[in-house]
């Protein structure tokens, strides 16, 4: 399995606190059959993304772990003003492995209308926008429609591999059950922060998606398209996004009724 968002570089923002946490974190992962993973630290107003720095973290991390776990860097974009100017100025030092696809969070309780617009200035740049852990973002699993245009509109989807087993919370696993069964999800990573409660394990929710969608399905969330991700490939696995007329007639159907019942 290849994991594209984790925070398992020592002393950069509210992931991993040491070396020796790192360490462990990465033999975590290869005892979980982890075979690459991409570090990403934070890249916000708390935790300002310092591309040199997390260059010379991961080389003293592999240089440790040796051949058998492949670190590449990128970062965890906060979707901000300030981080959009930077990221027009230089945009392969904010993408996963240096290549064309970028990590993109939206702030828990404001997704502004203009964000469409933000996303298709990003692709304007060459990067190819994921849309991080959805699931977790109560405005987005509110109205699933914005992120059917997303997708539309040539973005892809990760989820948390924890919210699929009840990490976080019953909505954000009820919310990521949707999204697979919508078949709206392109990654399944760790986002691990730590050893305990955030840990680096992708195995056990690997055989929940193998149980629940098949193991081709599995493959390639955990698999495949993190690959093509890592070397900058085009995704292999590329699901129909889910219909808008469909999902807007069921959305004024449910207002009604609504309307009927008060
Ligand atoms: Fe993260």
């Amino acid at each position: 399995m290849i994991d594209i968002h984790c925070h398992i570089l020592p002393d950069l923002d509210d992931g991993s606190d040491s070396l020796e946490t790192s360490l462990k974190m990465a033999e975590m992962a290869i005892e979980d059959g982890v075979t690459h993973v991409i570090a990403t630290p934070h890249a916000n107003n708390h935790y300002p993304f310092a591309s040199k720095l997390v260059r010379s973290r991961r080389d003293e991390l592999q240089a440790k772990v040796g051949e058998r776990l492949l670190i590449g860097t990128g970062c965890d974009f906060h979707l901000s003003y300030e981080n959009f100017e930077a990221l027009r100025e230089e945009p392969a030092q904010f993408a996963l492995n240096q290549k064309t696809y970028l990590l993109v969070e939206f702030a828990n309780f404001s997704v502004p209308a203009s964000l469409d617009q933000t996303l298709h200035q990003i692709q304007l740049l060459g990067l190819q926008p994921i849309i991080t852990h959805p699931e977790r973002n109560p405005l987005i699993r509110s109205d699933w429609e914005r992120l059917w245009r997303w997708l539309h509109q040539g973005c892809f989807v990760q989820i948390t591999a924890q919210s699929l087993s009840g990490g976080f919370g019953e909505r954000a696993q009820t919310a990521a059950e949707t999204l697979l069964d919508s078949n709206a999800i392109h990654f399944i990573a760790s986002d691990a922060h730590n050893l305990t409660s955030r840990p680096l394990r992708l195995r056990p929710v690997y055989e929940l998606v193998a149980e629940r969608k098949g193991d081709e399905i599995a493959q390639a969330l955990f698999e495949e398209n993190p690959r093509a991700v890592f070397e900058g490939c085009a995704l292999p696995y590329l699901p129909v996004p889910p219909d808008l007329k469909a999902s807007r007639a069921q959305k004024e159907s449910g207002r009604r009724k609504r309307f009927w019942f008060f």
